[in-house]
């Protein structure tokens, strides 16, 4: 834009209105005597996972049986107990799926295979025989049960839609009973499809009609399962909807309740956890939300708040990093960088006070012990798979705490203050020129060029110390000075001071050591000693110089060296 135009749009900020009165609010139930809100999540819930169907249903591309494969060896590793593993009636390679996690007896002893049904009798027989031979099943027959749906989809009056429920329901008992009577446990899941788009008696009803067909028993509990098939209110909404409904459910002993929320308003995770709050028993969704349009509850994020609350999740999810790599292999949608737990910036700090929380916080909590308090970390990285050494990265916006983080623990370089306060500018600068973030080898790469290699006409060739009689050392070295080689030789109460000596001779200036530390970078065999030290010349300009070497008096020498080319230099 050049500044006419710029003048030109001056006090003409945009005054446009979106189309908002084409949408209705969403008419909350009235629950004035609610009693959710003062619930607190204690305990995990039923997980059950739908990845490899209402997942793998919602993919551009869905998973070859391969890839259905890898997912479920994941989620049993996870420690998933429920997995509804297809639709097999609907799609032949769900149905080959079943059959063959059955026939090679891949199903754990303790897990139970879940199978989705539309409340249809030729689909209902087809999927009975999707699961002979398996040992638990769940059944899980849907309908649609919303106002909009019966009106416009269906053309069916309330009555009639319970009919084709309970119709329903007596099908997959006459078959299931043939299954039963094989060896298999069939548990009944009844999903009011679009439950929070229902009204809430009719929910009832119809629930209440299935389970009157079914006869569960407090053993043998049916499973109602009430969706936010599309998400349409905000999520305590949901919650008023789940208390009314389970007050107000006959026989609610012997009923499992279980929620299945969308996300399309962008709370399918809070959806589910005030439902839990509001007297759910068991929660379904998938791996990082996959699933139709804007996803399922995600069950990650969901159990990783449990964790981070102190609560057993009752999932195993340390290794995050697997969990997305094959999530990203077999849906092909990559997990952004900002996903709760397991994005790679999640427990990153670019932000130089950020920075200098973290690591104040680790050292606190390294003090104190177990428990975690961390600014900025709402939990640890490494119960997930992270380290402590990815938190900290640096861009233009970092400061001095993270320059020294990444030196510290990338290579075991501890600068003092008036060091880190010289070099943290210099690594700014090179992002900003660089534009973005400066990797550790190249931070690295900069503070080797600035303070170790420094370019000047100063090398260090080679070296003899002697101890005197008079308790004083004598160094003679032989160094380059350009293009010459030369011959320096100094005397003092130790090599370091010796080899100073020997080169303000040569200099003919005075140089004074203000500030020394040498410490080993490694252990063993490899260790190299590195040496920090500080000089002063006649006017009080004070040069840092920095020497590695598995000598420890070469490291000094060369700390020396950098230090006069460094003064050279400026
Ligand atoms: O979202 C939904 O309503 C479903 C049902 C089939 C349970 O996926
Ligand atoms: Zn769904």
């Amino acid at each position: 834009m050049n500044a006419d135009n710029m003048n030109a749009d001056k006090n003409t900020s945009p005054n446009k209105t979106m189309p908002f009165e084409k949408y209705k609010q969403f008419k909350p139930i009235a629950l004035p005597d609610r009693t959710w809100p003062d619930q607190v999540i204690t305990q995990a819930p039923r997980w059950c996972t739908v990845d490899l169907r209402d997942g793998n249903q919602a993919l551009i591309e869905p998973m070859t049986p391969d890839e259905k494969f890898k997912m479920w060896n994941l989620l049993l590793e996870l420690g998933f107990k429920e997995i509804e593993v297809g639709f097999p009636a609907a799609s032949q390679t769900d149905f080959d799926f079943v059959r063959m996690i059955i026939e090679k007896d891949l199903i754990p002893d303790d897990v139970t295979i879940q199978i989705l049904c539309q409340a249809r009798e030729d689909l209902i027989t087809r999927s009975c025989e999707s699961v002979v031979g398996a040992k638990h099943v769940i059944f899980h027959l849907y309908n649609s049960t919303s106002t909009l749906q019966r009106k416009v989809v269906f053309k069916m009056d309330r009555e009639e839609i319970i009919k084709l429920a309970t119709d329903a329901t007596v099908i997959v008992k006459k078959h299931t009973d043939q299954l039963v009577a094989q060896g298999t446990a069939i548990t009944l899941e009844y999903s009011p499809e679009s439950y929070t788009a229902t009204e809430m008696d009719f929910a009832v009803e119809i629930c209440a009609a299935v389970m009157d067909v079914w006869q569960p028993t407090i053993d043998n509990k049916v499973i109602l399962n009430l969706p936010a098939t599309v998400e349409m209110s905000t999520p305590n909404i949901y919650a008023d909807q789940l208390e009314w409904f389970i007050r107000h459910l006959p026989q609610r002993d012997k009923a499992v309740i279980s929620l299945h929320t969308h996300n399309d308003r962008g709370t399918g995770v809070a959806a589910s956890e005030l439902g839990l709050m509001a007297g759910a028993d068991r929660i379904e969704g998938t791996l990082f939300g996959n699933g139709e349009r804007t996803g399922n509850c995600d069950l990650i994020t969901m159990a990783m708040n449990m964790f981070s609350q102190g609560v057993d999740p009752k999932l195993y999810l340390s290794d995050m990093p697997k969990i997305v790599a094959v999530s990203e292999e077999c849906t092909k949608i990559p997990i952004h960088v900002r996903q709760p737990y397991a994005g790679e910036l999640v427990f990153t700090a670019f932000s130089g006070s950020h920075q200098d929380a973290i690591k104040k916080g680790m050292d606190f909590v390294g003090d104190k012990g177990a428990e975690w308090e961390v600014p900025y970390l709402p939990i640890d990285p490494a119960d997930v798979g992270g380290s402590y050494r990815e938190t900290v990265r640096v861009n233009s916006q970092s400061g001095k705490g993270g320059v020294a983080f990444i030196l510290e623990n990338y290579y075991g370089v501890s600068l003092p203050r008036p060091l880190l306060v010289e070099f943290s500018p210099i690594v700014q600068r090179a992002s900003e020129a660089d534009g973005g973030e400066l990797k550790p080898d190249a931070i690295w790469k900069t503070f080797v060029s600035e303070f170790i290699e420094v370019e000047g006409p100063y090398k260090l060739i080679d070296y003899k110390v002697r101890s005197g009689s008079n308790e004083l050392e004598t160094c003679k070295a032989s160094i380059k000075v350009g293009e010459n080689e030369m011959v320096v030789e100094g005397q003092g109460s130790g090599p370091i001071d010796a080899f100073i000596a020997a080169m303000v001779e040569t200099l003919n200036e005075p140089l004074n050591v203000v500030d020394y530390q040498e410490y080993a970078l490694n252990e063993g065999s490899e260790a190299q000693a590195i040496c920090i030290l500080a000089l002063t010349d006649e006017e009080q300009n004070k040069y840092y110089g920095v020497g590695i070497s598995p000598n420890t008096t070469t490291a000094a020498f060369n700390s020396i060296v950098a230090a006069i080319n460094r003064k050279w230099r400026d």
